[in-house]
C-alpha cells in the first residue's frame, strides 16, 4: 500500500521536475527565455533588487506554477513587472500621486499597489484574488529586455523557496530552485540587493507595506502623508507577504549583537566585533547602500559556513535605522524570527 503511494507520488514529481538551463545575456538567450515564458514555463532573471522568478502574468497556469515551484501560499500575491510606466498603468488605475511616484522612481526599486482595471489580462491568481495589483518597472537591463521580448507583463516573486533568503546571484537561484524551473538568466550581481519598496496607494492614505530599495526618507520627500504601516495583523492583512518568518537561513540568527559567541558566524557592519572566526563584512565604512547590496550574499554565505563548520548560528551587528537600514533591519528581524 505504502509502496504504491510512493511510486504514484514519484510519477507526479517527475512530471513537475525539469532540467534548469543556465542562459546568458545575449539577444539569442533573452529571446529563448521569452519563448519559454510564452510557452508557460518559468524563468528566473536578474533585477536591480533581487532575482525574480518570472512567469507570463496573463497565463493562469504559468502563475500557478510559480506558487508551486516556490512552495508559496496561494494567499500571497505577486508583483507584475512592466517595460514602461504606460504599460503598467494600463493594468491599474493610477492616481495623480502614483503618476508622480512613477516619474520620480521608475524604472527602479519601487512597487505600487493600485486598484486593478477590469480590462487587465493579468491572471486573477497573480494578485491572489485581490482587487488590487502590485506593479513595478524594473531598472535592470536584463529584466527590461526580457519583458520587452515577451511583450506582456511578467509576474515575478523573488526567486527563492518560500520563506528562504532572496537570491542576488544565479547561483543562489539554482541552490533553491534547480530542477523546478525551466531556466535562469545569469544577469550578474544585483545593484540594490534588497527587494523593492512596496507602497499601497489603493486606500485613502498611502501606506508603506515593505521597506526596500527606495528609502523611506526619499519616498517621504514625494509623499508627505506616507504612513509607516503598523507592524502585526494590520500589515499582514494588507500585504500578505509580510509574515514574520521570512528570509530564513537554516542557522539561527541573533540580531543587534554587541557580543559575539565563539561558535557563531558574524555578519559585521563596520569594525567587526572580536571573537568570531568567520566574518562577512557588509560595509567596512558603514555605507548602508553597500550593506544592502551585500546583505543576502552575506546571509547565504554565512549559512553555508555555519553548516560546513558546525557553528551554532549567525550573529548580526546593529545597523542604523535610516536610509536602506530600514529594509536591512526588516529582513534581519524576519531572518531572526525563524
Ligand atoms: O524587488 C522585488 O520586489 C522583487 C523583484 C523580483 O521585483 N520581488 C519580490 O516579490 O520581492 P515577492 O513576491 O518576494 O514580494 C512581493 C511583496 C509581498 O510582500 C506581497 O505580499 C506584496 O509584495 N504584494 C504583492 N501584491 C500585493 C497586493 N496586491 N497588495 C498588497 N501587497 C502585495
Ligand atoms: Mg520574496
Amino acid at each position: 500500500m505504502l509502496a504504491s503511494t510512493t511510486s504514484a507520488q514519484r510519477v507526479v514529481l517527475r512530471a513537475r521536475y525539469c532540467v534548469t538551463e543556465i542562459l546568458g545575456r545575449t539577444d539569442r538567450d533573452i529571446l529563448r527565455a521569452a519563448d519559454m515564458l510564452r510557452a508557460g514555463d518559468l524563468v528566473a532573471f536578474g533585477t536591480e533588487t533581487v532575482y525574480g522568478l518570472g512567469a507570463d502574468a496573463t497565463n493562469g497556469l504559468a502563475v500557478a506554477a510559480v506558487f508551486e515551484a516556490k512552495g508559496r501560499p496561494r494567499f500571497n500575491p505577486l508583483i507584475c513587472h512592466y517595460e514602461t510606466t504606460d504599460a503598467a498603468f494600463a493594468d491599474v488605475v493610477a492616481s495623480p500621486l502614483a503618476l508622480r511616484l512613477a516619474d520620480t522612481f521608475w524604472p527602479g526599486p519601487l512597487t505600487m499597489v493600485l486598484p486593478r482595471r477590469a480590462s487587465s489580462h493579468v491572471a486573477m491568481l497573480a494578485a491572489a484574488g485581490l482587487q488590487t495589483l502590485a506593479v513595478r518597472v524594473p531598472a535592470h537591463p536584463v529584466a527590461q529586455r526580457l519583458i520587452a521580448a515577451l511583450g506582456r507583463p511578467v509576474a515575478a516573486p523573488s526567486a527563492n523557496r518560500s520563506g528562504r533568503i532572496s537570491p542576488t546571484s544565479a547561483a543562489h537561484v539554482l541552490a533553491g530552485l534547480d530542477g523546478r524551473i525551466a531556466a535562469v538568466i545569469d544577469s550578474g550581481a544585483c545593484r540594490v540587493g534588497v527587494e523593492s519598496t512596496v507602497v499601497d496607494l489603493s486606500g485613502a492614505q498611502p501606506v508603506l507595506l515593505r521597506p526596500g530599495g527606495v528609502s523611506f526618507e526619499s519616498l517621504q520627500a514625494s509623499v508627505a502623508s506616507l504612513q509607516r504601516g503598523r507592524e502585526g495583523q494590520d500589515q499582514v492583512l494588507r500585504s500578505p507577504g509580510m509574515l514574520a518568518v521570512h528570509y530564513a537561513p537554516n542557522a539561527p540568527v541573533r540580531i543587534d549583537v554587541t557580543n559575539v559567541r565563539w561558535n557563531e558566524a558574524l555578519l559585521a557592519f563596520g569594525p567587526p566585533l572580536p571573537g568570531s572566526a568567520v566574518v562577512f563584512q557588509l560595509s567596512e565604512t558603514e555605507n548602508l547602500n553597500e550593506a544592502g547590496a551585500k546583505l543576502f550574499e552575506g546571509l547565504h554565505w554565512l549559512d553555508a559556513q555555519a553548516a560546513a563548520l558546525g557553528l551554532a548560528g549567525i550573529a548580526a551587528m546593529p545597523v542604523p535605522e535610516h536610509g536602506l537600514g530600514l529594509a536591512i533591519n526588516d529582513r534581519l528581524k524576519r531572518a531572526a524570527a525563524a
